[in-house]
């Protein structure tokens, strides 16, 4: 089977992390999050993928050389770069990327920034079994507003897309959730080379047209990683084994819900808490609730709560930081504090003393850096 990965969002909602590294390529609990994705589409019989894209693609190419994707069960992917001239919205996208994998059969579609536990393979089932020519995957969330609800009948069939609905007034609580089956009789519909959207415009004016829309409810596991709320939630509910009791392949439980990759011994650590290779948790330094890259340093006195450190990054003596997400290299000056679901930039600098919360509270001081 073959499918089309959409990674080629700007991820806005994460900068200034995205700015560096585009949102499939950001560690979630230590691991690639696309090579999460390749490695759940492989896991249910996709063996060809195409990247669709056009921000930051050197960046995909380094990390994904064009090819082959194996992952840590050694199953197979060939990989192929679809890299649009301009940003063309999700169905041109689709369209295009399709156009490189050079099909005329079926294809399975995701959102590159959706992490889910579906079966893929029961959502197929249920699109052979309506004879649908579109299929899309519902999750169901607690506020539906934010996102594009999809009221059904019984069978399955679609009744109407319902876009961001004011709080409390939505029909359903099944959302969009960002995959998708579709025939080539849908990638026929959407016009070449223009900017079109699928959740807006081609499946709504497919139910327009009378097309068979379907689309299959699924209580599996599922988050979009776009915002810093979930960002930080899917990093809680890794720890929390939600997907399974290893938050990261190779990872060992040291004492219960303290992983380490590497041989970092548990002191300091309160769990749940994960912690890369080669970190170190100096003195009386504490982390709990939370995810360390590769060689973070947390010197004396430091304290991390909940909250996400990517590689390389140093906390220094007597700073606390708190709902937060700190990109690669970047340093936490001494007795600094960040707190409030603050993003700090790759490499950037918050200096000693420094205070970063987010905007919407007062900020004592911001002598922070950022890119
Ligand atoms: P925000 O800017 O924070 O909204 O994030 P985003 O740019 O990723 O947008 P959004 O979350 O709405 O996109 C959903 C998925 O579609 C993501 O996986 C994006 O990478 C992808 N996507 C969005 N627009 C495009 C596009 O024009 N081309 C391609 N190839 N992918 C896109």
């Amino acid at each position: 089977m073959k499918a089309v990965v959409l990674v080629g969002g700007e991820g806005t909602r994460l900068r200034p992390l995205t700015f560096t590294t585009p949102k499939p390529l950001l560690p979630v609990a230590n691991q690639v999050f696309l090579e999460r994705q390749l490695s759940w589409l492989a896991a249910h019989g996709v063996d060809e993928v195409a990247l669709s894209l056009g921000y930051l693609p050197d960046a995909f190419r380094a990390r994904f050389p064009e090819g082959r994707f194996v992952d840590g069960a050694n199953r197979e992917v060939r990989l192929v770069y679809a890299v649009e001239p301009v940003p063309l919205g999700t169905a041109g996208a689709v369209r295009f990327a399709a156009e490189h994998l050079g099909v005329g059969e079926r294809i399975v579609v995701c959102n590159g920034d959706v992490l889910t536990g579906l079966d893929l393979g029961a959502l197929v089932s249920f699109h052979d079994g309506r004879q649908a020519e579109a299929t899309i995957h519902l999750a169901r969330v607690d506020d539906p507003s934010a996102f594009g609800v999809v009221p059904t009948f019984a069978d399955g069939e679609v009744k109407a897309f319902v876009e961001k609905p004011p709080r409390g007034a939505a029909p359903t609580d099944w959302i969009n959730a960002g995959t998708y089956v579709l025939e080539p009789s849908i990638l026929e519909r959407i016009p070449a080379g223009l900017c079109v959207s699928i959740e807006r415009e081609t499946f709504p004016r497919l139910l327009e047209q009378r097309g068979r829309l379907f689309a299959m409810p699924s209580d599996a596991y599922w988050i979009d990683i776009g915002t810093p709320d979930q960002y930080l939630q899917v990093h809680a509910d890794l720890l929390a084994g939600r997907l399974g009791p290893c938050p990261v392949p190779g990872a060992h439980e040291a004492a219960p819900g303290i992983w380490i990759q590497g041989d970092a011994t548990p002191e300091g650590l309160g769990a749940p808490v994960l912690v890369g290779p080669d970190c170190r948790i100096e003195g009386d330094a504490r982390v709990s609730g939370s995810v360390l890259g590769a060689a973070v340093r947390v010197a004396p006195g430091a304290v991390v709560a909940q909250s996400v450190l990517h590689d390389d990054v140093t906390v220094a003596a007597g700073a606390r930081v708190r709902d937060s997400i700190i990109g690669t290299g970047a340093v936490i000056g001494a007795d600094a504090e960040v707190v409030d679901r603050s993003i700090v930039g790759a490499n950037a600098v918050v200096e000693l003393g420094g205070c970063l919360v987010r905007a919407r509270r007062p900020a004592t001081a911001a002598p922070a850096t950022s890119p």
